[in-house]
């Protein structure tokens, strides 16, 4: 099979450099352009990141030879060359918007791992286990903007992606009521142990945005289509506080949760572990199995031993116990720059090929 040419918009960051790990030997894709920004145009990809290579594997060497394009300056040399395109640029938020609606109007799908467009009335918002069922926002948004073969699709920020999971599995029992803390990695700034010296024997509560996001985009995951555009669920209510620690990789979660039909703790066991998947069946090569792992030890999931469950694409849950205050509480995790971010992103690529959305 010809596999289907992709580019990478921020390839010299994080999640670009993540993303450029994850799609080595892809069975289905092939990186063919790396974009990113005037400081780094021009140069090979291998000389652009030279200093700043965060990964624990080499660069691939048909990645490392190939020449770092501009974004904007370049962009329809890249469009000319793709048939889907990453987004995981860090820059204001107006302009990302610009930026991904002008390669969707050049008949360009985009997979964005940025917040700029979550909140696009047209644009779905996807978790591939959860919510697969608004791609069929992808035609009404073709239709808004007048794009033939273009359209966007956004992933969630990385902290929801550790409870959210959880909390789909356990949907039947009614969740009203949710806290959660984070726990988050420093990737999750884009950030190594070594670059991020202020974080050393220290925690940071503060992470710009994060708890907005963490409490509000779950609701439009939740939600459902109507009037050619998403209606945001009305509950669970969540309220999040976000912390940030002294870990590279991983964002940990602990979540107190209310139903309105208590369940028994047998009955979200048996609900983690036979999740059913809407996507089981697809072949995507990126969806794990299980997508959800239930550990009855008392002192997992850790985040150094259990980030990396399902390749980084399984999301990790323990320490289930009752609560005084609301029902349940557990421990959750899952891998930010993977499962949060480019492997997200990956898999929701694979089901808009599986989907039929790409050519
Ligand atoms: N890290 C995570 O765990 C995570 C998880 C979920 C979502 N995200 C989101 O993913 C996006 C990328 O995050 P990151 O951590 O990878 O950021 P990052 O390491 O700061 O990388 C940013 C990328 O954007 C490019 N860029 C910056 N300014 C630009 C400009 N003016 N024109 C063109 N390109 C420009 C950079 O290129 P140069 O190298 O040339 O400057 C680089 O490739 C962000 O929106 C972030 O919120 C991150």
């Amino acid at each position: 099979m010809e596999k289907i040419s992709v580019g990478i918009l921020g390839a010299t960051g994080m999640v670009g450099q993540r993303l450029i790990q994850l799609l080595e030997n892809h069975p289905w894709f092939e990186v063919k352009c790396v974009a990113a920004s005037p400081r780094s145009a021009g140069k090979s990809f291998q000389k652009a990141v030279e200093g700043r290579w965060a990964m624990n594997s080499e660069i691939p060497e048909a990645v490392g030879q190939l020449k770092v394009l501009d974004v904007e300056e370049d962009m329809r040399q890249i469009a000319d060359n793709i048939s889907l395109t990453f987004s995981a640029l860090n820059m204001e938020k107006t302009k990302i918007r610009e930026i991904e609606n002008a390669y969707a109007d050049m008949g360009v799908p985009v997979v964005s791992n940025n917040s700029a467009h979550r909140w696009t009335e047209d644009v779905p918002m996807i978790i591939p286990e959860i919510n697969p069922h608004h791609l069929d926002l992808i035609p009404i948004q073709q239709k808004n903007r007048g794009w033939n073969n273009g359209f966007i699709v956004v992933k969630p920020n990385c902290s929801i992606q550790s409870y959210v999971p959880i909390i789909e599995a356990l949907k039947e029992f009614g969740p009203d009521q949710v806290i959660v803390s984070t726990y988050q990695a420093i990737s999750g700034a884009g950030k190594t142990l070594e670059t991020c010296p202020e974080i050393i024997d220290n925690v940071i509560p503060f992470i710009k945005g994060e708890e907005e996001k963490s409490e509000r985009e779950p609701l439009k995951i939740w939600g459902k289509i109507s009037g050619g555009k998403i209606e945001n669920a009305k509950d669970p209510v969540i309220s999040s506080n976000c912390i940030r620690i002294p870990v590279s990789d991983g964002h940990l979660v602990a979540v107190n949760i209310r139903f309105k039909r208590k369940p028994t703790k047998n009955q979200i066991i048996e609900s983690i572990r036979n999740f059913k998947n809407p996507i089981d069946g697809l072949g995507l090569p990126s969806a794990p199995d299980p997508f959800l792992v239930y550990f009855e030890e008392n002192d997992r999931p850790q985040t150094r031993l259990d980030r990396m469950a399902g390749k980084g694409m399984s999301v990790s849950v323990g320490r289930l116990r009752e609560d005084d205050v609301l029902d349940w509480k557990f421990v959750a995790l899952s891998h930010n720059t993977i499962r949060g971010a480019a492997g997200g992103a990956i898999l929701i690529a694979e089901l808009l090929k599986a989907k039929g959305f790409i050519e």
